[in-house]
């Protein structure tokens, strides 16, 4: 399978416009105390910078890396840690960023996971939510935009590895 078309969805300044706003949001949370941001690679790091530029709060970063999807864009529903966090998130405010929460398997495994070690709160960000797909429910914090149920590309989402560096967000056509 490969994409045959990829059309504008969301634009640069579309996105990074909604991340200020997000980031204001953030920082109104947690005011004066600093928030842990654990960027899921590697679909998040596009957002995870912009967010983190945005937030006022002090922000400390970390980098998780975990895999649910094959090559291809039908969840599989198995979630392996492909890659731990550096340090401990004991007594930290976490906040995890991710790309897009679709059947929201990842998630819900992750803050499962997250949670056994005592953070002091843990919030949830998605740059992209797709509720219409949602097969295990996850409780989201702060969200980008709703989106129909479309398979996306750009701004750090990818189909098998590519266009993940598209500035914009585009809805892909998989030719099968
Ligand atoms: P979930 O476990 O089904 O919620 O899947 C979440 C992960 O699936 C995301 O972190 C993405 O890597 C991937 N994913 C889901 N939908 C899309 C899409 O439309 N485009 C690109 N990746 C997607
Ligand atoms: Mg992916």
């Amino acid at each position: 399978m490969k994409i045959k078309e990829i059309s504008a969805y969301l634009t640069e300044e579309q996105v990074n416009g909604r991340i200020r706003e997000m980031g204001e949001e953030i920082s109104r949370i947690y005011g004066d105390e600093a928030v842990c941001l654990i960027c899921i690679l590697k679909g998040s790091v596009f957002f995870t910078c912009e967010l983190a530029k945005r937030i006022t709060s002090p922000v400390e970063l970390e980098f998780m890396s975990v895999s649910s999807y094959g090559a291809g864009v039908t969840s599989s529903g198995v979630v392996r840690i492909v890659q731990d966090l550096g340090s401990s998130i004991e007594n930290r405010n976490v906040l995890v960023v991710e790309d897009i929460i679709d059947s929201g398997r990842t998630l819900s495994y992750l803050l499962e996971n997250l949670k056994t070690r005592k953070p002091k709160s843990l919030r949830l960000c998605t740059l992209l939510d797709k509720p219409d797909r949602r097969v295990v429910d996850v409780a989201v914090d702060f969200v980008g935009f709703e989106i129909p149920d479309r398979f996306v590309v750009g701004y750090g989402l990818d189909y098998d590895q590519r266009y993940r560096n598209l500035p914009y967000i585009g809805f892909a056509e998989i030719e099968d």
